[in-house]
């Protein structure tokens, strides 16, 4: 329920104080998470966002969010984002739209993660959410096939009937594992693999996650 997401997101930004460089992460949570950013940004709040997406990127100009790039700021004091499953331990399954790769850039640099998610994000464990697996496109078909050796069965992300293009110019394979019990093992396993640029498992990364439900917040740190 949207409006799940809308309150995770505004108990997610009061932790953003003055002088702040935030990862801003993407997905219809984060969208949320952007607007009350703006509407505090409009009051006098001063910092400076890194996006994680071109849609983040549209969106927080729309909304009068000051940006930079890695080239102007010296690390990300917090980053918020949203995750498409997250288990006991705060691991994460992420990528559902396809900002994987500058989602963990970000959200690895970040002294403090903080993740939003409504309950239905919450499992026991990961895979019942295709995990996405950025690959480039050169030999994908065989990339795919070493993927499928470790227990599923990877499909390319297609988009209006041609295959989904990520902001970083590769294909996404969504892999069908339904389970995954060793979430940190089956992403080193994939990372090794010649072609996978990275995957949507994000391991020991969450500091925080806040959990909207019932219109509360639930708040689980490690
Ligand atoms: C984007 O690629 C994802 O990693 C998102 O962070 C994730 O899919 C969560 O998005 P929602 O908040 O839209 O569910």
């Amino acid at each position: 329920m949207d409006s799940n997401k809308k309150i995770v997101a505004e108990k997610a930004v009061d932790e953003i104080k003055d002088g702040m460089t935030v990862g801003l992460g993407s997905g219809s949570t984060v969208y949320w998470m952007l607007q009350a950013l703006g509407e505090r940004v409009k009051d006098g709040l001063e910092i400076v966002g890194i996006p994680t997406s071109q849609k983040t990127e549209k969106l927080a100009k729309e909304l009068g969010i000051p940006l930079a790039d890695f080239s102007s700021v010296d690390g990300i004091d917090l980053a918020i984002d949203g995750a498409d499953e997250v288990d006991p331990h705060l691991n994460l399954l992420k990528g559902g739209g396809g900002s994987l790769v500058r989602e963990k850039i970000v959200d690895i640099l970040a002294k403090r993660l903080i993740i939003i998610v409504d309950e239905t994000k919450v499992v026991d464990y990961l895979g019942t959410f295709s995990l996405p697996v950025e690959v480039v496109p050169f030999g994908w078909e065989t990339t795919s096939k070493r993927i499928a050796e470790y227990g599923c069965l990877p499909r390319r992300r297609e988009q209006n009937g041609e295959a989904f293009i990520s902001d970083n110019g590769n294909y996404i394979l969504d892999c069908d594992f339904e389970s995954i019990e060793k979430p940190a093992e089956l992403h080193e396993n994939l990372k090794k693999l010649v072609g996978v640029v990275e995957t949507g498992l994000f391991i020991n990364m969450a500091d925080v996650v806040m959990v909207g439900h019932a219109g509360m917040v639930d708040v689980l740190t490690k």
